[in-house]
């Protein structure tokens, strides 16, 4: 699938942009803060519904635009997108009302709409409409970086070709939160005992379906990675695993290094047992009527797929814990990769790729296995500070655009 019509209103640094965009490669080069990032996070948060840096969706409306005294400002990002079957175009619209009392202080407030082909629709059914791999320099952070940073990553990935684990989890939050509040009026003494075991029994039901998607999930990507890991990028030198640790444990507060042999087991026995939700949600239920106790007295539950991690492993042993700066590296390569690999073969399409100068970090063997994946794609974007450092090849095959303070113009070709 490819972008061919991409429109920006009041986004980051773009005031308003209307950019046909080719298939194949597209190399944006510009100075620093030109807004090349700003770019792909547009495209990633049409395809998530999420950005990968803001905390707050508010600050992606362009500044600007926000200190005008206007009550109403909209941002609005538009893409035309085409894939084998159809042509589609989606929609995100950022709106902020604002108040502006007579004491100058003002009241926001901030909303979301999504439309495809101009009809409103819910935020979730934007989900797997464009699909994108989206590869950061601060994507080590997922080998170590915090597990909510990991869980994060499965979520939006799977949400992507996957919309009822999407709705799933979704409600499993929803349940989760209910049944936590529930728990916190039982340690103030309150009488309301008999609504737990509702929120119990939902959470249960819920909470098996996540961990069985997420094994399997673990499972296929891994499978890919390893095998672009080992073949393409290491010489068949070393073997990459991706494990998942489900909280399907009794409570322990982290799984150290060394212990995650023994998790194994238990993320082998979720993937053995696909499609047979009821054994698991046995094993959740009695896990959680163990730990109420501590539940009670912490005020949350402790025990479920909210409380999920997952490792990489080369030859065994922890990536984040043992693993060289390099090889990290090399891991995230692989993942990524596989990641285009397993969307493929989970869709029949190839995603569109969105790289973040990420190619400079790369050495030259593994800069040539991306750049292959790059021009076998559809379409890929990738981002640079310098043009130069790609081969002439490369650079032939490639359409230049350059960005600068927001404009984007397309480079004539030498
Ligand atoms: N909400 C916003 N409104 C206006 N400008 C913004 C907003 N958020 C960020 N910017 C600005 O947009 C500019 C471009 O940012 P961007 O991250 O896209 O740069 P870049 O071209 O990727 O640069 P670099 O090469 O340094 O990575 C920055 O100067 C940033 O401060
Ligand atoms: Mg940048």
């Amino acid at each position: 699938m490819h972008i061919t019509h991409l429109s920006l209103t009041n986004f980051r640094n773009y005031g308003r942009l209307e950019l046909t965009l080719p298939q194949g490669p597209i190399l944006l080069y510009g100075n620093n803060a030109q807004g090349k990032t700003n770019l792909l996070e547009a495209i990633y948060y049409l395809a998530t519904t999420r950005s990968p840096h803001a905390d707050n969706d508010a600050q992606l409306l362009n500044w600007n635009a926000t200190q005008a005294e206007e009550p109403l400002i909209v941002g609005r990002l538009n893409a035309t997108v085409a894939t084998s079957k159809q042509t589609i175009s989606l929609e995100m619209r950022l709106i902020q009302e604002q108040k502006i009392a007579r004491s100058r202080t003002r009241n926001f407030s901030f909303r979301r709409q999504a439309l495809i082909d101009r009809r409103k629709v819910r935020l979730m059914d934007l989900l797997g409409m464009m699909r994108v791999v989206l590869f950061l320099p601060e994507d080590v952070q997922l080998l170590t970086g915090s597990p909510a940073n990991r869980r994060r990553y499965m979520n939006i990935t799977l949400c992507q070709i996957d919309p009822v684990y999407c709705r799933t989890l979704s409600n499993y939050n929803k349940v989760l939160e209910q049944r936590n509040a529930t728990l916190r009026q039982l340690a103030e003494g309150q009488p309301v005992r008999d609504v737990l075991p509702i929120y119990t029994e939902k959470l249960v039901e819920l909470g098996s379906l996540i961990f069985l998607r997420r094994a399997k999930f673990l499972a296929n990507i891994s499978q890919q990675t390893q095998q672009i890991h080992y073949e393409s990028l290491t010489a068949g030198k070393e073997s990459i695993k991706l494990l998942y640790l489900p909280r399907l444990n009794s409570s322990r507060s982290k799984v150290s290094p060394y212990e995650e042999q023994s998790t194994t087991e238990l993320a082998d026995w979720l993937e053995n047992h696909q499609g047979q939700s009821e054994l698991v949600s046995e094993r959740f239920g009695k896990l959680l009527a163990d730990s109420l106790a501590t539940d009670i007295a912490r005020g949350a539950t402790t025990i479920g797929p909210h409380r999920d991690d997952w490792t990489f492993q080369l030859n065994g042993r922890s990536l984040g814990s043992f693993g060289s700066r390099g090889q990290q590296r090399t891991a995230i390569l692989a993942l990524k990769m596989g990641e285009i690999n397993w969307m493929e073969t989970a869709t029949g399409e190839r995603p569109i790729l969105l790289l973040d100068e990420v190619v400079a970090e790369l050495d030259e063997q593994r800069r040539a296995a991306l750049l292959n994946a790059v021009t076998s794609t559809t379409q890929a974007i990738l981002t640079a500070t310098d043009p130069g450092m790609f081969s002439d090849t490369f650079l032939q095959t490639a359409t230049r655009m350059e960005v600068k303070n927001g404009r984007i113009q397309i480079a004539v070709q030498e």
